[in-house]
């Protein structure tokens, strides 16, 4: 199941001071609490943000599972995350999200290896640009098949194990477009709607339990995903950036910074919300 196989899993405890990246916890810009030896499993996780996310949760000290569709970038990311982050585990699973027993079975191969799940940044996602009066239901089907439908499977695995232990934090990334609109993106909008939904129902059941859910809501991001639209010319980079009252687009390491919050211990009360990072996109009502 997992792509290759490391030593088992070691408990540890890290010292806080260790150097990454040239420069200790204390120097670098942020540090947040109660990620340290915690099992993050990260869809989407060989590129764009859901890379990101996992270098970030590597510097906290985290053990990662990688998860995501495309075995070539998926090998290439735990190769990178394990050459740079030596004291750590690094595992991954080549799986989609949107085969609900694929997924199962995924978990299964964690609770082998760890026994246990703490944190779920459930990020895989896809754009779908099309005009809507054309749109094939095979388009629309694979969006909502991914953005909710694979979402949720995830979400399920990981709460069962959660709920269980009393313990444990979902991280849906949903996007500005689950809180505005936009023309051309009608399977896309409402998968991402309903991910926010979704994530305050789970919210709110899974709470008397001891699991947080919050949804995650980026606004425009340089990655593969926007750069492909760029490169169509689906989307328009300077017209975005005007369009922001930040003028500029955000980036993979800005929406990894909010998830290291809403994941630690810093987060402890916050559950069932939709956390907008944008740049303003969405509060901007005027030019
Ligand atoms: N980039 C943005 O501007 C932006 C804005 C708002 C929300 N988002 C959301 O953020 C998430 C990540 O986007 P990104 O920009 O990093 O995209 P990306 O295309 O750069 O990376 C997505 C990753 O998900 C993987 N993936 C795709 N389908 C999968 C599946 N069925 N199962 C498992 N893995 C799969 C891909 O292989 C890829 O590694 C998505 O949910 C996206 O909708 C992105």
């Amino acid at each position: 199941m997992f792509l290759s196989e490391s030593s088992n899993h070691r408990s540890r405890s890290l010292p806080l001071d260790r150097e990454v990246d040239g420069q200790s916890h204390a120097q670098r810009p942020s540090y947040y609490p109660g990620l340290a030896g915690k099992v993050v499993v990260c869809t989407g996780a060989a590129a764009g943000i859901g890379l990101a996310m996992a270098h970030a949760f590597a510097r906290h000290d985290a053990h990662l599972v990688l998860l995501d569709v495309n075995p070539d970038t998926l090998s290439a990311a735990q190769a990178s995350l394990r050459q740079q982050y030596p004291d750590i585990d690094v595992d991954a699973i080549c799986v989609s999200v949107m085969d609900s027993e694929a997924v199962e079975r995924a978990f299964q191969a964690i609770d082998a290896r760890y026994g246990r799940v703490d944190v779920l940044l459930n990020n895989a996602g896809i754009s779908m640009n099309r005009p809507t009066l054309t749109l094939a239901p095979d388009d629309w089907r694979r969006a909502v098949d991914i953005n909710l439908n694979g979402l949720f499977y995830c979400c399920q695995q990981a709460a069962q194990r959660m709920t269980r232990d009393g313990s444990g934090v979902i991280l849906n990334t949903a996007s500005m477009y689950g809180i505005v609109a936009a023309p051309e993106r009608a399977a896309y909008c409402a998968s991402k709607a309903a991910v926010v939904a979704l994530s305050k129902s789970l919210a709110l059941e899974w709470a008397p339990h001891g699991v947080r859910v919050n949804a995650i809501c980026p606004g425009y991001i340089r990655t593969d995903l926007v750069n492909d639209l760029v490169a169509r010319g689906a989307l328009d980079a300077d017209v975005l950036a005007a369009r922001t009252p930040m003028r500029r687009l955000g980036t993979p390491e800005e929406i990894a910074e909010a998830a290291l919050f809403l994941a630690s211990d810093g987060a402890a009360f916050v559950t069932g919300h939709a956390y907008v990072a944008d740049g303003g996109w969405t509060a901007n009502g005027y030019l």
